[in-house]
């Protein structure tokens, strides 16, 4: 039998991952974060010494084929040290938005998802997680929310960790990686022809949560 996917994919700060974990925790199945390993494979480049862009592409992703990497109760270790903190920051994010319109790179990580796909399940958040990772998978969610709403939220989100940012900073951050996500030649952010749309500016996530759930239950 096949083991069973829900994919979920949208732009940043949409809120896939809070989304997307509480759906796995309650189906009890397993959990991706796709974006972590392009997170990680964009920290591993700096440390190398090697600017996110195309004339470091092959060794880019020679790192991301051989991450040494492992996702531990929550912690995301690479060679032993947790990184948490050190991928979650706007840079973090905007040379993973880098590393990740890169070709050989995104090839690299192919196996290492897929490998994420085990009984009794697997709920998958990122950008292609439903048109280019698991295209078969029974459930695809494309979640948006309204610019604004997700400024709005990164900015709190950030705050509360002590980061000082400004709101217009964030937004225009948070533009130029949709733009770079959505015109990238490969595995471009887009909806799946069969994808599911939520858009939650308006939503709770106890109520984005109960709509996924409804759906996997209808598609069951
Ligand atoms: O989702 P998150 O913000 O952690 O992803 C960081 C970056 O990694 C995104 O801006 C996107 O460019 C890239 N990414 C991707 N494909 C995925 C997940 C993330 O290209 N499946």
């Amino acid at each position: 039998a096949t083991v069973p996917v829900i994919s979920i994919d949208g732009p940043t700060a949409s809120g896939k991952g809070t989304l997307a974990a509480e759906v796995a925790r309650q189906l009890g199945y397993h959990y991706l974060d796709s974006g972590a390993l392009y997170r990680v494979t964009g920290l591993a480049a700096r440390r190398a010494g090697l600017e996110p862009n195309e004339s470091n592409e092959t060794e880019i992703a020679r790192i991301a084929l051989h991450l040494p990497l492992e996702f531990i109760r929550g912690q995301v270790l690479l060679d032993g040290e947790d990184v948490g903190d050190d991928i979650r920051t706007e840079a973090a994010g905007m040379d993973a938005s880098r590393v990740s319109a890169l070709p050989a790179v995104r090839a690299a990580l192919v196996d290492l998802q897929k490998r994420f796909r085990r009984l009794p399940g697997l709920v998958a958040d990122g950008r292609d997680m439903g048109t280019v990772i698991f295209p078969d998978a029974p459930l695809k969610v494309f979640l948006t929310a309204s610019a604004a709403h997700r400024a709005e939220r990164r900015y709190k989100q950030l705050i509360s960790k002590g980061i000082s940012v400004t709101l217009d900073s964030l937004r225009l951050d948070l533009e130029a990686r949709d733009a770079r996500d959505m015109n990238r030649s490969t595995a471009p952010l887009k909806p799946a022809e069969d994808a599911k749309l939520l858009d939650n500016s308006e939503q709770s996530v106890v109520q984005s949560v109960d709509q996924v759930l409804q759906w996997w239950h209808q598609a069951q």
